[in-house]
């Protein structure tokens, strides 16, 4: 009994060894001996790699000492399981092959076995070896000489290629066989396999999961074996593997095991991780990133460029035509106006009249300063008339003139030039409170120049230039307080000698001619009477109509035709001025205002003349007092006899702007 007992007790002693000896993990391979060899190496942070950029290359790995596989007692396969985790990763997604496999063979001489779809295991006689060989193969080729069912499937190999059962690799996230999940074995992904073998009901069960899944219940494959007659005694356990013509790496991150028993989990922080960029594939996958990313940054980076472009071309858009060639140095270009206004701003804005507004601007290359004057039109209709004529205007040279520079055009939009003159308008200095209040001298010197410049206007040029809008505001003052005649946006011109052809009646109220509402022709003439009005204008020190005054003396010219019937004609000039100025002069300019502001053209001075009775070459002559009533009555036959008005100046007022039309210097010709 007793010896029965010991006998049995040694038994079981050896047994519990060998079984002791066959349980073991390796998180990481750093310190493994395990038997390597064909092309597999443990890599220096612990990776077992059975394959690496060779190709047609084989590589195996096993546990360095064989394993008691079999009861003495019972004859019979000892149950075992074990789990590991692999990661395949091809050089080339597409391109890859053949896979790797759980081994158990009698000899670990696998030196007889070809690698390629033998997995460096097997050769082409099968079965022809004396060794025995089980192997799990994790099979990404499909080879139909062995019977594969596709190229990513795990099978049971017997001593053969052709494996005795397979299925597709995927895993169940259901316990009960639902939630199929395929699983690419060449994902480069690391994949966790189990595979446990029962001797009690000679089930071998494979199954797989990605790493960050638990162990699902469901095996992927679940085979009848009877591993008792496949195995030897003592069998290694390891892997294997091989590749073709295409590079794939194959790699064991950790590996456990256990004869008799369930395996212990493996410790995953453990685990050496893959290298970061294995395979070209990932690496191009990268470059492309990067590459579509730099390419939409690009594009971006044009798209705003030619927004901004668009943005700025429009900004500065100009409109240009052929027959603008030949005015080149007076045209200005937009952006260097748009530069020297600050973008037309509102600081630097220096009124704002009926035809547009007027900022100041300093010229960003010349720093000369500038006035530009922005006015709008619609029509292209007469435009290249109206250049031709700002053109020619800019050929004007006189001291008393405010010089236009050039012109610019935009789509609905001109901008011309002129000169800036640093002491404004005239008017600002005559009416509303001045800051500075003009001397007699002052007036008598800037009636002086208006005058000698109306008279180039008129006689001295080449062309006779018809201001049509001669009044105190558009006279300017420059540094020194010279008189100079600005303005020349609706001076209209005809050469000598061919008649006016004005269609429209352009000008100010107050200094409109009255012939001007009946044939709406501006001449020298016109002008003159306009003259007569800014005489009235610097010698009295009002506007030529105030509605503020009392009824009688509303309009200006009546006023002082009142005084100078009364024979006192002195009282009409400015009250500001007292005492200080000079008589002989005083009368002379309120007496020529008169002259000029005749409502019968006839009567009217030419310009030539108002210049020497200016420098005293020549007499004033007589008014004639008639012509007034006779023209009051004339405009009343005109059909304006129904305003209620009974002051005939007023109604030639009225008259002449019934038909002014101050948009019609550039749409109506
Ligand atoms: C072998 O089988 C016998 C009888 O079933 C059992 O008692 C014993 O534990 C087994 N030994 C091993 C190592 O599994
Ligand atoms: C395979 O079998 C052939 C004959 O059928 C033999 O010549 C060859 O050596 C065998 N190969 C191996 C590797 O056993
Ligand atoms: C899994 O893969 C097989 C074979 O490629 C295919 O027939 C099946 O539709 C796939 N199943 C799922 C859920 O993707
Ligand atoms: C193998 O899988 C089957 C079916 O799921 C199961 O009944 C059996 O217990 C499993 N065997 C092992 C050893 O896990
Ligand atoms: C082969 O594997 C499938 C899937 O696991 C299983 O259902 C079938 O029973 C197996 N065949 C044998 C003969 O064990
Ligand atoms: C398994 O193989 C052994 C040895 O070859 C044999 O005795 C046994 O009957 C087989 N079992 C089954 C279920 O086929």
């Amino acid at each position: 009994m007793f010896p029965m007992n010991m006998i049995f007790f040694l038994i079981l002693t050896l047994t519990t060894v060998s079984a002791q000896d066959a349980d073991f993990t390796y998180n990481g391979f750093g310190a493994a001996k395990l038997r390597l060899d064909g092309i597999a190496e443990i890599t220096p942070n612990g990776l077992l790699r059975l394959t690496d950029t060779r190709l047609l290359a084989k590589g195996h790995a096993f546990y360095p000492s064989p394993l008691r596989f079999r009861n003495s007692t019972t004859g019979k396969a000892l149950s075992f399981s074990t789990s590991f985790i692999f990661a395949i990763v091809p050089k080339y997604p597409d391109l890859f092959g053949h896979g790797l496999a759980f081994v158990l063979a009698h000899s670990v001489d696998l030196s007889y076995a070809l690698p390629s779809q033998y997995l460096g295991l097997f050769n082409a006689n099968n079965s022809d070896s004396s060794n025995q060989i089980v192997a799990i193969e994790f099979d990404t080729n499909m080879n139909p000489e062995f019977g594969d069912i596709d190229n990513n499937h795990v099978g049971i190999d017997v001593s053969s290629p052709r494996s005795i059962n397979s299925s597709h690799a995927a895993y169940f996230t259901n316990d009960n066989g639902a939630g199929f999940k395929n699983l690419s074995l060449v994902s480069g992904k690391p994949i966790q396999a189990w595979i446990e073998y029962s001797h009690m009901d000679g089930l071998l069960n494979v199954t797989l999961a990605p790493i960050d899944i638990p162990k699902p219940v469901v095996p992927c494959l679940s085979s009848n074996v009877n591993l008792s007659s496949l195995i030897s005694d003592d069998m290694y356990v390891g892997f294997s593997s091989s590749v073709g013509n295409f590079i794939t790496c194959h790699y064991i991150l950790g590996w456990s095991f256990k004869l008799n028993g369930r395996v212990p989990a493996l410790d995953f922080s453990r685990l050496p991780s893959l290298p970061h960029t294995p395979s070209k594939s990932s690496l191009e996958s990268w470059k492309i990133g990067l590459l579509i990313i730099l390419s939409i940054l690009l594009l971006l980076i044009i798209i705003i460029g030619i927004i901004f472009l668009v943005k700025r071309e429009s900004k500065f858009r100009e409109v240009f035509e052929d027959w603008e060639l030949e005015y080149g140095p007076q045209r200005f270009c937009y952006k260097d106006l748009f530069l020297a206004t600050m973008g037309f701003k509102d600081q630097q804005l220096l009124g704002a009249g009926g035809f547009g507004r007027v900022y100041k601007g300093v010229l960003p290359k010349t720093d000369i300063q500038v006035a530009v004057k922005q006015v709008s039109h619609e029509s292209r209709q007469g435009i290249s008339e109206f250049i031709a004529e700002i053109v020619s205007i800019g050929r004007l040279r006189h001291r008393n003139l405010a010089q236009l520079l050039g012109y610019c055009r935009r789509k609905g939009e001109l901008l011309l030039v002129y000169e800036f003159m640093t002491n404004g308008s005239l008017d600002k200095f005559l009416f509303n409170q001045p800051k500075l209040m003009l001397s007699w001298g002052r007036r008598f010197h800037i009636i002086k120049g208006v005058a000698s410049a109306l008279y180039y206007l008129h006689e001295g040029w080449e062309k006779v230039v018809v201001h049509r809008d001669i009044k105190a505001s558009n006279i300017l003052l420059d540094d020194q307080m010279n008189g100079r005649v600005g303005d020349f946006g609706l001076a209209r011109l005809y050469d000598h000698g061919t008649d006016p052809q004005t269609t429209h009646v352009v000008g100010t109220l107050g200094y409109l001619a009255p012939e001007l509402s009946k044939t709406g022709k501006a001449t020298t003439s016109t002008d003159v009477f306009a003259f007569g009005g800014f005489l009235l204008e610097v010698a009295c020190g009002r506007r030529p109509i105030e509605i503020r005054a009392s009824e009688e003396d509303v309009v200006l010219v009546d006023k002082v035709l009142k005084y100078w019937k009364a024979g006192t004609i002195l009282e009409a000039g400015d009250p500001n001025l007292g005492n200080e100025y000079i008589v002989e002069e005083m009368e002379m300019v309120l007496k020529l205002g008169l002259l000029c502001s005749h409502p019968n053209s006839n009567s009217r001075p030419p310009m030539r003349l108002v210049m020497r009775i200016l420098e005293r070459d020549a007499p004033l002559p007589e008014i004639s007092e008639d012509g007034w009533n006779a023209e009051i009555s004339a405009m009343a036959e005109g059909g304006f006899d129904n305003i209620g008005m009974s002051d005939g100046s007023l109604l030639n007022m009225f008259a002449c702007s019934a038909s002014t039309t101050e948009s019609a210097l550039l749409t109506g010709r």
